[in-house]
C-alpha cells in the first residue's frame, strides 16, 4: 500500500493506493484529489471521514460516486454509507482498516487503524507535536483517546488532519526546555519542513506534550506536579489555546 499525502494550505489529505484502488481520508476538497488519482491512474473506491468539521468533508460531495462508499461515524449531516463504531473493520482492497474511537476534539472522532501498513490516520485528535483543541469534549475524555492512541506500538506511521508543526515544536520546546528529544525535532523541521507527516507513535511519544501529561517534567511546567495527568493535560491545553 502507498499513502500520499496531499497538503492544502494547512490541512492534509490521504489517498490510499493499492494496484490501481484507492481510498481517501478526510477530504476538505475535491479538486487537488481528483487531479491526483487522475495523474496516478487511480479508481477511488472508499472515502474516510475522522469528523464532520467542513475542512475536513468538504470535498465529499462533488468527490462521491455510486460505485463507491463514505464511511464515517454518526453525528454529521453527510449521508454515509456506512457509519462505523469503535472496533469495527472495514476492508480496503484486502486490507483491513480498524476504527477506533477517539472522541475529544468532537463527539464522535474516529480515528482510522490500519495494522498491516502500521498508518494511523488521526484526524484532528493528534498533530505532529500537538493536539486539537476540545470543541464537544472534556479533559477527561480526551486524554483517555490520545492514551489509546499512544498505546499502539511504537512504529505506527501518524498521519494527522493539519500542519500546525511549527507552532506546536516551540510550544513543545517552551515546556520542555532540556527534552533533547524535542530540541532534535526541531531541528529536523527546519532542515525540512515539508517532512512533517508522517511522524510515529514512537516519536510522539517522545515529544508531543499531550502524549507526555503523566511526566514529571510536563507536570511541572504546566505548574500542576503531583496532579493527575487529566489535570495536567487539562493545564497545557488551556496554555496551549492562549499560546
Ligand atoms: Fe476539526
Amino acid at each position: 500500500m502507498r499513502i500520499e499525502t496531499l497538503q492544502v494550505g494547512e490541512n492534509f489529505v490521504y489517498v490510499l493506493a493499492v494496484a490501481g484502488r484507492a481510498a481517501v481520508v478526510d477530504p476538505g476538497v475535491a479538486d487537488p484529489v481528483s487531479a491526483y488519482l487522475e495523474e496516478a491512474g487511480l479508481t477511488l473506491e472508499l472515502i474516510l471521514l475522522t469528523h464532520y468539521h467542513g475542512d475536513h468533508t468538504g470535498g465529499v460531495v462533488a468527490l462521491r460516486r455510486a460505485s463507491h462508499d463514505v464511511v464515517g461515524p454518526a453525528g454529521g449531516s453527510i449521508e454515509l454509507d456506512r457509519t462505523v463504531v469503535h472496533g469495527d473493520s472495514i476492508d480496503f482492497a484486502g486490507h483491513p482498516i480498524r476504527a477506533l474511537a477517539v472522541p475529544g476534539h468532537t463527539t464522535h472522532d474516529t480515528a482510522y487503524y490500519l495494522p498491516e501498513a502500521k498508518a494511523l490516520f488521526t484526524g484532528d485528535l493528534l498533530f505532529a507535536c500537538g493536539c486539537g483543541r476540545m470543541f464537544e469534549r472534556d479533559s477527561h475524555q480526551m486524554w483517555g483517546s490520545l492514551c489509546r492512541l499512544r498505546n499502539l506500538p511504537d512504529d505506527t506511521c501518524v498521519y494527522g488532519g493539519h500542519d500546525y508543526t511549527l507552532e506546536n515544536l516551540a510550544f513543545a520546546a517552551h515546556l520542555e526546555p532540556d527534552n533533547v528529544a524535542i530540541r532534535e525535532r526541531l531541528k529536523q523541521f527546519r532542515a525540512d519542513p515539508a517532512g512533517t507527516m508522517p511522524s510515529t507513535i514512537g516519536e510522539e511519544k517522545r515529544t508531543n506534550p499531550f502524549l507526555r501529561c503523566d511526566s514529571e517534567a510536563v507536570a511541572a511546567a504546566a505548574g500542576r506536579r503531583g496532579g493527575t495527568p487529566v489535570e495536567v493535560f487539562a493545564a497545557i491545553r488551556g496554555m496551549k489555546d492562549r499560546w
